[in-house]
């Protein structure tokens, strides 16, 4: 199908009826020549319009161009970068953290380790307030989902950790006021499926 490759080709094919008619997987569409060629049409005055000349890397069905521009707030929702990721890490990874977690690549399911980092979206009147006024940027927070296996009773557990950078500011404790039962402790069974498989 090199057809589709190029767009002016594409664009006069939907513009002769019988054409499109003939093509297979197009059997269904019903041409509407004047709107098609209306729009052929716009695409051929298009090139004469230099408000438009950034339109035409469109010829050839490329990705479009970026828009130039800069916004006035920074992105307060971008999520968490490597490095505040690698940085949250080590900051729950430290014995200090009372968290006893053993990294990802030596974990078994009986330890406790990290599964998830993901930022913490603002609340809305930190948000609001930058967004829409002139309020300082509001803190960053990261929610880090620890699976505890290292317990009779494995279970998960979201912690909070923030803000950020880490700083002699910076606190980990568990993510309550997300879930509306209080906590985000869930019990897990999964670690004993070896025990109750036997009961079959
Ligand atoms: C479209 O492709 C042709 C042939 O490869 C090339 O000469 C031309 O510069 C391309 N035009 C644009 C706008 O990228
Ligand atoms: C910490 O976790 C390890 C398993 O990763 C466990 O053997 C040890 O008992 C735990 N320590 C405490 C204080 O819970
Ligand atoms: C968001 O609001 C809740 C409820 O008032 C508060 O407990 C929490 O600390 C706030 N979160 C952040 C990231 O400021």
């Amino acid at each position: 199908m090199t057809w589709l490759s190029n767009c002016k080709l594409m664009v006069a094919a939907l513009a002769g009826s019988a054409v499109v008619s003939a093509l297979p997987g197009f059997t269904t569409f019903t041409p509407r020549a004047d709107e098609e060629l209306a729009a052929y049409d716009m695409h051929n005055r298009r090139d004469a319009n230099p408000l438009l000349a950034r339109e035409k890397a469109y010829d050839n069905c490329t990705a479009p161009i970026a828009l130039v521009g800069k916004a006035p707030k920074k992105n307060i929702w971008g999520g968490l970068s490597n490095a505040e990721v690698t940085s949250i890490l080590g900051y729950v990874h430290d014995p200090a953290s009372g968290l006893n977690l053993t990294s990802y690549d030596k974990k078994t399911l009986w330890d406790n380790y990290v599964y998830l980092v993901e930022q913490v979206m603002p609340n809305k009147t930190e948000a609001v307030s930058y967004m829409e006024g002139s309020g300082p940027a509001p803190d960053r927070y990261a929610r880090v989902a620890i699976s505890f296996g290292a317990t009779e009773t494995p279970y998960y557990e979201d912690y909070i950790v923030g803000p950020l950078p880490i700083s002699e500011k910076t606190k980990v404790e568990p993510l309550t006021y997300y879930y509306n039962k209080g906590t985000s402790k869930q019990y897990n069974f999964r670690h004993d499926n070896s025990v109750r498989n036997k009961w079959k």
